[in-house]
């Protein structure tokens, strides 16, 4: 499958969490949101719209390794995108790389333009 490293331009922190060590943002790259998660210097990107019903994940917050829905709270792993137990849902996630000129996130081509996705 086509896949295209795209440059973060800008992250909007919504919630910073000093305690735990995190901050929670959104992205937006080729038109689609992208929740950004910074745990202490690393950082995650998933889907921003959480599969549940849509709850924006970037007004969640984390406890240990899982991003909370701030909706109904559904819990997400955040490495691995799998929903807790017994919810039977997971998170797309996304693939990042820091280089030089910044920070780049992996994009299938079928997420670039929607319309390809039976292709
Ligand atoms: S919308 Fe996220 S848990 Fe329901």
């Amino acid at each position: 499958m086509a896949e295209k490293w795209i440059r973060i331009d800008s992250i909007e922190w919504i919630k910073t969490d000093v305690a735990q060590n995190y901050s929670i943002g959104i992205s937006i790259i080729n038109g689609r949101k992208v929740c950004i998660v910074k745990t202490g210097e690393e950082l995650h990107a998933v889907q921003n719209s959480c599969p549940h019903a849509g709850g924006n994940l970037s007004h969640g917050w984390m406890e240990e390794n899982m991003l909370i829905c701030p909706i109904h709270r559904h819990k997400y792993n955040l490495l691995t995108g799998r929903g807790a137990e017994q919810q039977g849902d997971c998170l797309k996630t996304y693939e990042l790389k820091q280089t030089d000129e910044g920070v780049f996130i992996k994009f299938t081509r079928s997420f670039l333009n929607p319309f390809n996705w039976f292709k």
